[in-house]
């Protein structure tokens, strides 16, 4: 295997350096890449503007997340809990036992490649892994670069390689701590990571996590989700907002609803329990023991507690995995937006995204029958709102009939 090895400090880990993975990834055909915060020396860490080890490592799994799958990408904390001063030389020397086999890659800027010679042992650097700089087109400093290339080559016996990062904006982690404590900055920045910022008030920006706008509403939601559920996320939003003028509901209540209505998708069962109590939020003995109805309880709590969401968009969120009787626009809308959205490709699909603009309640209604026979096919036992939902519905369509 080819294996990537990207240090920093990655505080916070921003586009240019997620450009410079993928430019890496992609010039030297690396299988993986391994992302390696470093150790702020605490003479270097100035308090406030820089963020906590944790919070760091969390950034870096985050945009972990994001370039998979187009590169492969772990993080280690092995530099994080190292004690005292932390070289290269012994994250290296670390990483060639752990990888004895495979062809590793130390990836570094043009300055670090400049002042490799000055490392700490940089000829057990050059035993243990190959080096590869990145350069710009408009780097002028092309032949400074390839004369240290021939000096590695010569001293070290280095194997280095040119990666062309010609694309990447350039921009340094402390521009952008600037830029987030003046409340910009964003567009720098992975929107997750950008949520994961705001949501720990990280570099300054004190967020009111009750007043954001709707740009930072989804970046705070999306950073607590995988990257793989996010198409959903976006196509129930649009298809909620939709929805919403069809019916006329408000846009922007359908939309906030949409945005927090699976935050809470990845908590364990401990996490979605803990959510609930903290939150004042009433389970049932089954809800209690399904992790895939949880979600939908320990979002709504979030979605009131954290983000100051209406009680009207709170209860659509709550009642979106299940239904219940009485359901009201909002809720109808947004159980219905989930199944419907495009990126759903059951068989049925098709035929509810018709339905959805043409007759909400019998969308609804259909939406439930879906999930009855689901249950009955799977075994999984039913839960009663949901039933509850569909004879009130069924009743409903009587009357008018
Ligand atoms: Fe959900
Ligand atoms: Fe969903």
């Amino acid at each position: 295997m080819r294996i990537g090895i990207y240090g920093g400090t990655f505080d916070p880990i921003h586009l240019g350096h997620m450009q410079a993975a993928k430019a890496a990834a992609k010039a030297l055909k690396l299988d993986c890449l391994i992302l390696i915060p470093d150790n702020i020396p605490p003479h270097k860490a100035v308090s406030g503007t820089s963020a906590a080890p944790a919070h760091r490592l969390e950034m870096c799994r985050i945009a972990a997340d994001r370039l998979c799958p187009a590169v492969p990408t772990l993080v280690s904390d092995m530099e994080l809990r190292r004690e005292g001063a932390s070289y290269t030389k012994d994250t290296v020397r670390q990483l060639r036992a752990q990888y004895p086999e495979d062809e590793l890659w130390l990836l570094m800027g043009t300055d670090m490649f400049l002042s490799f010679h000055t490392w700490r042992e940089p000829q057990t650097i050059c035993e243990c892994v190959n080096l590869a700089a990145f350069q710009r087109d408009s780097d002028d400093r092309a032949e400074e670069f390839a004369a240290q290339k021939r000096r590695l080559e010569g001293e070290f016996e280095a194997t280095c390689a040119v990666i062309d990062n010609g694309e990447v904006i350039p921009m340094s982690s402390t521009q952008v701590r600037s830029a987030l404590a003046e409340g910009k900055g964003g567009n720098c920045l992975d929107e997750s990571v950008w949520g994961y910022i705001l949501r720990n008030r990280l570099y300054g920006t004190n967020a009111d996590l009750t007043r954001l706008s709707l740009e930072q509403l989804r970046a705070c939601s999306y950073s607590m989700v995988k990257a793989k559920r996010l198409p959903h996320i976006r196509g129930t939003e649009e298809t909620a907002a939709k929805m919403a003028l069809r019916w006329g509901a408000d846009e922007e209540s359908a939309r906030k609803a949409a945005i927090l209505h699976d935050c809470t998708k990845y908590f364990d069962l401990a996490q979605q329990l803990s959510t609930c109590e903290k939150y004042g939020i009433l389970l049932d003995d089954m809800e209690k023991s399904t992790l895939p109805l949880l979600h939908a309880k320990s979002g709504a709590g979030i979605a009131r507690c954290v983000y100051g969401m209406s009680e009207e968009i709170s209860e659509a969120i709550r009642w979106h995995t299940t239904g219940r009787g009485d359901m009201t626009l909002l809720e109808k809308i947004l159980y219905i937006a989930d199944y419907a959205e495009p990126n759903r490709q059951y068989p049925w699909a098709e035929e509810l995204r018709a339905l959805i603009y043409t007759d909400l309640d019998a969308a609804v209604k259909r939406g439930l029958e879906i999930t009855i026979a689901h249950n009955q096919q799977t075994g999984h036992p039913l839960h009663p709102k949901t039933l509850e939902a569909w004879l009130w519905l069924d009743q409903h369509h009587r009357k008018e009939g």
